[in-house]
């Protein structure tokens, strides 16, 4: 097969990848030029992906910015970004530019398949009036599905082949060409009756997450006041060999899915007049969880009779989790901004992050961050991070991670 991805992202070039793997010719299609030429160098700027992998492909994968490449595809795969507008309402924008400028390729015979997140009833009154502006009628000349990605960058003991993949089309025969597509790279395909019902499984996925850890995280404010280790309770509960799903507690929630995704049920709830208290709950809560930080680091230094004005605040971990780069959405970043605010001196160590340009800052190697510093704080813990190191030069700790349990030391604080 010729297999189109719109979007070499998390998401795409991973697929990419895997199909050409699996002996398909992939031709990729992005609007950026950097991503393109590095894909075509064969140098992989996601970590999932390493060179050498994207090299061994390099004869059946082609990527491009033009999508008339993608004319003489059997199947295109689209997993551009949805994120959220300044006000935190979707922003189909990406989705609509991809959308029409397929409609100018789209062929009679040709399957598109839309694998980004988004709320139920994208695929089919969105995508489907786009790509039918070519004068085709979808489920008739051309054939569309919604297949939600289940990747979780970093992860290695769950992968694109041995996720179940859900999957839903606009006709029967819709849902069987892409059943056969996927087949060719996924282990387990689970199919719905609908696009609506595979769009809106992806989110409850992602609401049951960000509910959880909200959860969690209002204990451990809660745990925090009442002079409670929250650790020691959720390691307690999570003995229960049934019925408790453990969850922990953290600095607040980042990536590109679970601080935007629920935002997308809740706004099309609200056209049916039905206001989702658990998404707005829960985002209110996890979005509160980089304040109470700083106000706990700002409570940790005043005990040591320092203000945060002028002190040196060390930050361990950048990235919004462990052993990866990416730092969409992440809560160390809303802990630097709040915490210069109030006039701190931020440095910060993170071999995963090299720079923050915005905040004019570059990673500094650990002894050099903990050198002078009034206060380290752990906000994501990367698994080479020397924690006996931290607690042993750094005058002060504060650790959102809970990974010093085990380290007992009167200079640390946990959240
Ligand atoms: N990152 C994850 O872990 C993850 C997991 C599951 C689902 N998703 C979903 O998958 C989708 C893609 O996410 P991602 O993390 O891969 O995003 P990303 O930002 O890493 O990649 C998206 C790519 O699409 C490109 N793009 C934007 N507009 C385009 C257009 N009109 N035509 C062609 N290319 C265009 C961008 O340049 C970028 O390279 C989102 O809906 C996301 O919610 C992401």
């Amino acid at each position: 097969m010729k297999i189109g991805i719109v979007g070499l992202g998390y998401v795409g070039l991973p697929l990419a990848v895997e199909f050409a793997q699996a002996g398909h010719d992939v031709v990729g299609v992005d609007t950026s030029q950097g991503r393109i030429a590095a894909v075509e160098r064969g140098d992989s700027f996601i970590e999932d992906v390493p060179d050498e992998r994207l090299q061994s492909v390099s004869d059946r994968l082609r990527a491009s910015t033009h999508y008339d490449h993608l004319r003489d595809a059997d199947a295109v795969i689209i997993a551009v970004p949805t994120p959220l507008t300044e006000n935190r309402e979707p922003d189909l924008g990406p989705l609509v530019a991809a959308g029409t400028s397929l409609a100018g390729v789209v062929g009679k015979g040709q399957l598109v398949v839309l694998e980004s997140t988004t709320y139920p009833g994208t695929t089919r009154e969105h995508l489907v009036p786009l790509l039918e502006e070519s004068g085709l009628a979808a489920g008739r000349d051309f054939n569309v599905a919604y297949s939600p990605e289940r990747v979780d960058p970093g992860r290695t003991d769950h992968t694109l082949r041995t996720t179940p993949k859900v999957m839903g089309g606009l006709t029967q025969a819709c849902l069987e060409r892409a059943v056969e597509l996927y087949s060719e790279v996924c282990d387990e395909i689970i199919q719905v009756s609908t696009p609506e019902a595979a769009e809106l499984s992806k989110l409850l996925e992602n609401v049951f997450r960000s509910v959880n850890i909200a959860l969690v995280n209002e204990l451990a404010i809660l745990c925090d006041r009442m002079g409670i280790d929250v650790w020691e309770v959720v390691d307690a509960a999570a003995t229960k060999p049934y019925g408790f799903m453990r969850f922990d507690p953290g600095p607040g929630m980042g990536g590109h899915c679970l601080p935007v995704d629920p935002f997308y049920l809740a706004w099309k709830a609200r056209e049916f007049d039905m206001p989702t208290h658990f998404v707005e709950l829960a985002g209110e809560v996890n979005q509160k969880m980089p304040y109470f930080c700083v106000d706990r680091i700002t409570r940790a230094l005043n005990e040591h009779a320092k203000p945060v004005r002028g002190s040196k605040v060390a930050i361990l971990g950048v990235s919004y989790k462990p052993g990866v780069g990416d730092l969409r959405e992440s809560p160390a970043l809303k802990i630097i901004k709040l915490l210069s605010r109030s006039g701190a001196n931020i440095a910060y160590h993170d071999p995963h992050v090299p720079d923050l340009s915005e905040h004019n800052l570059t990673s500094e190697p650990l002894d050099s961050v903990l050198d002078g510093a009034d206060v380290a704080a752990i906000v994501t813990a990367h698994p080479d991070l020397d924690l006996e190191r931290v607690v042993r030069e750094a005058p002060l700790v504060v650790d959102f991670r809970g990974v010093t349990r085990g380290i007992e030391a009167p200079n640390l604080v946990r959240l």
